[in-house]
């Protein structure tokens, strides 16, 4: 019965220490703060356990299919490459300043396709990590999930090739600029404008001027 009671009182005199502690404002908040290792260490433990908890009956569907991995790639060049980065593609450098940091993506994350999913759709509080659940569909966040699936065996010219849409068809440059300008048929006005230049403003019901181009 003593030890009951003296392991309370050691707990309620910790939990008004830590109140205590959290009311003076001492810990600091800032990005920039000393790295506080043991409530890192508590964080990767809550999330790892409810990323897992939450994702469990999540099934994937297949997601070998390069279509996928494709629409996958232009999501994550849209959505995500600004925070974690890819091969040939650095992060804004904004993410340099998060904390946590962005992860790298492009090595092996260990987690499964599901959690994947349940991470990219729900996010990560407390970390900057946003959810995508009311900006992309199911099929959108399972193509980034293919694509993510295949980052880390990417290589940068693959991530471009992937993610940089080949250059449109340039107009071709009119032959000889402005002098292939097509001269009024008879009686016509001048188209607009008039080629040459006239010395004078052309009256609209002078004959054409002689050395006008036919
Ligand atoms: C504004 C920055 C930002 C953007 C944009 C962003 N993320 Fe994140 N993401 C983070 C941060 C920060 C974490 C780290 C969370 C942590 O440490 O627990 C993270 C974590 C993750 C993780 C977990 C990685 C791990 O090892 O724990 C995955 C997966 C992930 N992001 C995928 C994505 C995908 C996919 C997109 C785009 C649809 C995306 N993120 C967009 C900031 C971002």
């Amino acid at each position: 019965m003593r030890a009951v009671l003296g392991v309370l009182v050691v707990l309620v005199v910790a939990l008004v220490a830590l109140a205590a502690w959290l009311y003076s404002g001492s810990y600091d908040i800032s990005a920039r703060g000393p790295a506080s290792p043991v409530l890192d260490k508590v964080a990767d433990l809550a999330k790892r356990q409810s990323v897992r908890a939450h994702a469990q009956h999540i099934d994937a569907p297949p997601l070998a299919d390069p279509i996928l991995v494709e629409d996958g790639a232009r999501h994550y060049r849209d959505s995500c490459v600004q925070c974690h980065g890819a091969p040939g593609a650095e992060a804004q450098p904004f993410a340099r300043f998060m904390r946590p940091a962005p992860p790298d993506l492009t090595k092996d994350t260990g987690w499964t396709p599901a959690q994947l999913f349940w991470i990219t759709q729900n996010g990560l509080k407390m970390t900057g990590m946003p959810a995508y659940r009311d900006l992309l569909v199911d099929g959108q966040i399972w193509a980034l999930v293919a694509f993510l699936d295949q980052l880390p065996k990417m290589d940068a010219a693959r991530y471009h090739s992937l993610t940089v849409p080949p250059a449109p068809p340039q107009p071709e440059p009119v032959p000889g600029g402005e002098q292939d300008v097509v001269p009024p048929a008879e009686g016509e006005e001048p188209a607009q404008p008039a080629p040459p230049p006239a010395e004078t403003p052309a009256q609209p019901e002078t004959p054409a001027q002689p050395e006008a181009p036919r």
